[in-house]
């Protein structure tokens, strides 16, 4: 494709990497893992990987809770192995995501440590410190502040008590982050996955939040003084410029608490390339499977994102949430997996895939003692935490599935036997070669990567719409229903099947199985 954007055009794999593929033996996945599986990813067609956090980390948040920003944890490996990475992910054609985590530090970073030793600490004005604390709550549960015996005061912290917020108001922390930006450029990353990039400013009277209903403490505010203050305008501003000093450098923002308005809000030529808008995961602990509902999010996000004239980005899974095959494909069945993947990849905006996804990996069920992620500690057996979704790789059928040769981090799902890379490799009908297929004809077909969106009139149980791309047209239904559906496209056009099957033919009607896909394109 001519003019081919990396980040607009191509998909995005989401790699969890201790969960990934463990190269040494320890039980814990690594670079050197990653490594070895880049042959994988570029034979599935993707076109850069995410990885989630690979820094020194105490774990009290897995990896979210950073001691040292600029180093890689020696359980996943060196400097040397991410150069290593760089270099085999660009000769294969794949970029490198890395995910900066700027909101906040682990308790244990040398800067906190220094904070918290004295009132008049050169660091002390890098963390928010106050003698008395005002109303706001932390997302993971409990008040946002914790008091601090050595110093009698309260510092905040908008996630666990281990993960203190930096205070970004500082020049000298300011300017201390933009170089750990400017760290990883000169290594070579390609991009950046920004964790709850706006929260990194607070209101500077810290004043309370006011109230609204909801369930936890945490939604029964209105975020008006803890996140979205002006000052990040101006940041983003010079964030942009940094990166664009590299050649096609990129930024994705994770929008917290986010709507698709303010997410759009943050992007631009001058802003961030993307933030991600949750359009079909943001309702807490429900995820429809409708096609209604997934329509009104569509044209709720076209219409936003194409008022700001912003590029969408699409998300169904990631190490937050439920995965989308666990929400929606109850059992072991792929059928509804398969109508997931096949939205992730024809809708407008950028695909974010999670390591897994393509073979359909489902949540693992833990005991209460097996739970490790703080909020599944905290409100069990309400919410479970999302330990669930960040289950080992599953890559043949061998002991601990190919993940590794020791007793895995987590437990491996147990139905990897059947479930695995190299199982669905040699089924063609599988979801990992439909995804393959998918995103094979996502790249051949500019509609589907650049093309405008039309939802269109579909028979009952169904979702359809078109994507254009100059004389192009593909035409997406989906068969959300249990029974068969006959289709007919509109008419005056050859219509040629693409999925589930290119065979040349004119299609004027289609019938759908049940839970089917079927794409057909036009070109006139
Ligand atoms: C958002 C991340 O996606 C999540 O995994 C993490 O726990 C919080 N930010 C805190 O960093």
């Amino acid at each position: 494709m001519d003019d081919f954007i990396w980040w607009r055009d191509g998909v995005i794999y989401q790699i969890y990497p201790r969960s990934f593929a463990d190269a040494d033996g320890d039980g814990l996945g690594d670079l050197p893992g990653i490594i070895s599986r880049l042959d994988y990813l570029a034979d599935l067609g993707v076109d850069a990987l995410w990885l989630s956090p690979i820094y020194p980390s105490p774990d009290v948040d897995f990896g979210y809770d950073i001691s040292d920003f600029t180093a890689v944890d020696p359980r996943f490996g060196s400097l040397g192995d991410f150069d290593r990475l760089v270099a085999e992910a660009h000769r294969r054609g794949l970029r490198i995501i890395l995910d900066l985590v700027l909101n906040h530090t682990s308790d244990r970073h040398p800067w906190f440590v220094e904070s918290r030793l004295s009132r008049d600490n050169p660091k002390r004005d890098w963390y928010i410190w106050r003698d008395r604390p005002n109303n706001w709550q932390a997302s993971f549960g409990g008040r946002a502040w914790e008091y601090d015996p050595a110093t009698g005061q309260y510092y905040l912290h908008l996630f666990t008590p281990k993960q203190p917020d930096v205070n970004w108001r500082n020049p000298a922390v300011r300017r201390a982050q933009l170089d750990v930006v400017r760290f990883w450029l000169e290594r070579g990353a390609d991009g950046f996955r920004l964790d709850v990039f706006n929260a990194y400013f607070k209101h500077p009277g810290l004043p309370d939040n006011p109230p609204r209903l909801g369930l936890r403490g945490f939604d029964r505010q209105r975020h008006i003084y803890d996140i979205d203050q002006p000052e990040m305008i101006p940041l983003l501003n010079e964030l942009r410029h940094l990166l664009d000093s590299y050649p096609e450098r990129y930024a994705v923002g994770e929008t917290y608490v986010g709507t698709p308005q303010k997410a759009a809000s943050y992007c631009g030529d001058d802003r961030l390339h993307a933030a991600f808008s949750f359009d079909f995961t943001d309702l807490d602990l429900i995820y429809p499977w409708n096609p209604a509902w997934i329509a009104g999010r569509i044209a709720r996000r076209e219409t936003i994102f194409n008022a700001a004239g912003i590029w969408p980005t699409t998300v169904l899974s990631n190490h937050d949430l439920p995965r989308a095959a666990s929400r929606y494909a109850p059992g072991e069945d792929d059928a509804r997996a398969k109508l997931a993947m096949a939205l992730l990849l024809t809708l407008r905006g950028t695909p974010f895939l999670y390591y897994g996804e393509e073979i359909g990996l489902r949540d693992l069920s833990l005991r209460r003692g097996e739970i490790l992620d703080p909020p599944g500690k905290k409100y069990w057996p309400i919410y479970k935490g999302r330990d669930g979704c960040r289950a080992p790789m599953q890559w043949n059928d061998a002991a601990y599935a190919g993940f590794s040769t020791a007793r895995p981090w987590l437990p491996v799902h147990a139905d990897y036997p059947r479930r695995n890379v190299a199982a669905q490799a040699a089924d063609p009908d599988s979801l990992l070669n439909f995804t393959r297929r998918l995103i094979a004809l996502r790249k051949a077909q500019p509609a589907l990567t650049r093309g405008d969106m039309t939802l269109l009139e579909a028979p009952r149980g169904c979702l359809a719409y078109s994507r254009r791309w100059q004389d192009q047209t593909v035409l997406v239904t989906l068969n959300f229903s249990g029974r068969s559906v006959r289709w007919s496209p509109p008419a005056g056009r050859k219509w040629t099947p693409l999925l589930p099957a290119a065979d040349g033919s004119d299609a004027a009607a289609v019938v759908l199985q049940p839970r089917q896909a079927a794409l057909l394109g036009s070109a006139s």
